[in-house]
């Protein structure tokens, strides 16, 4: 048998943080070892939201820098543009047809953004989900590594994917594969560093939430010592009424690669102003050959060009094949 597949994506909406890192890309390294890894940048879903065209690219571009300087090997994963793959969008087009609209309504990231976006909400950000689960369904993975966020979405995926199989498909030979999610383990969510309770985000208007992988030493250093924790001496893990002080702790953890009990042990007796320059440390630290990668990378544009153009290829041939077996169960005539 060859190896399982795996599929995962990031929307390119600004650049990345430890959020990202140690919730999903520092997976996939892990992951690309036994599987065959599907790894793209999400561009179409960042214009679900108003965007600048001067920065588009740009961010695309410099998170494939980021995969890559994290660890993603593109001789071992596929690394792409969603984009540059029209059957996305097409394949998109499709499972709207197929997907009744309330499906979409009562999606919580749908109801949390669009809050946000007031009277300018457009269709792609309810919309936002099926074009999901299209990326997803296109490459036919065994599983779909995401965030605790993205769970419904995923059901979503499995259900629509389902929904077509039963409408057009015959039993013994399903049109489209349902992809299992592999949700990471709690410890790696990434909360704010202003609000403990709320996730590490992209979209918080505070820089100071989040410590992005390309910030300086010096920002981080200012950023931990600015972040918010409360007056309590003695650091602990799973306080419920301490929720900053879990995510720092949880966070120091994953990236000093110490086990939870012995950071518990340690941390036990500490206040705040002995804590806080260790993780800034191992924040630092982590981060540093990652920014040097980065800067390498981002030296030499034609590399990395070459690798988009090499996933781009590589990821078109499967999703064109799912592609046209989709059009052919819905009765397209399929050009020759
Ligand atoms: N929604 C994901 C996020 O917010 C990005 C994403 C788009 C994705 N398509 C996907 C993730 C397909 C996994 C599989 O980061």
């Amino acid at each position: 048998m060859g190896k399982q597949r795996i599929l995962s994506g990031i929307q390119t909406t600004g650049a990345l943080h430890l959020g990202n890192y140690l919730g999903a890309i520092r997976n996939w390294v892990e992951l690309q070892k036994e599987y065959d890894n599907f790894l793209f940048m999400a561009d179409l879903h960042a214009i679900t939201v108003p965007h600048d065209p001067a920065k588009l690219a740009e961010n695309t571009f410099k998170v494939a820098a980021t995969y890559i300087a994290c660890g993603i090997d593109p001789e071992r994963s596929t690394i792409f543009v969603q984009s540059h793959i029209s059957a996305h969008s097409e394949l998109a087009w499709l499972l709207n047809c197929i997907t009744p609209l309330n499906w979409l309504e009562r999606m919580i990231q749908f109801k949390e953004k669009s809050i946000k976006q007031g009277e300018n909400v457009s269709i792609g950000l309810l919309d936002y989900p099926v074009l999901q689960a299209a990326d997803i369904l296109l490459y036919e993975p065994d599983q779909v590594p995401v965030g605790e966020d993205q769970k419904q979405h995923l059901e979503l995926t499995r259900d629509i994917a389902t929904r077509l199989n039963f409408q057009y498909g015959a039993e013994e030979s399903p049109i489209l594969k349902i992809p299992e999610p592999l949700i990471r383990a709690e410890g790696a969510r990434v909360m704010s560093l202003t609000d403990g309770s709320r996730k590490m985000s992209k979209s918080d208007p505070s820089e100071m939430s989040r410590i992005e992988l390309l910030d300086p030493p010096e920002v981080i250093q200012k950023k931990i010592k600015r972040c918010k924790t409360d007056p309590i001496r003695g650091l602990t893990f799973d306080d419920p009424e301490r929720p900053e002080c879990n995510n720092l702790l949880g966070l120091y953890t994953l990236l000093s690669n110490q086990s939870k009990e012995s950071v518990a042990a340690a941390c036990r007796d500490m206040g705040w102003g002995q804590f806080k320059p260790l993780l800034t440390e191992a924040m630092i630290e982590t981060l540093r050959p990652i920014q040097q990668q980065y800067q390498t990378l981002l030296a030499e544009p034609g590399h990395l060009e070459s690798v988009l153009r090499q996933g781009r290829e590589q990821a078109e041939v499967i999703a064109n094949q799912t592609l046209a077996k989709v059009k052919t169960a819905l009765g397209f005539s399929i050009p020759l």
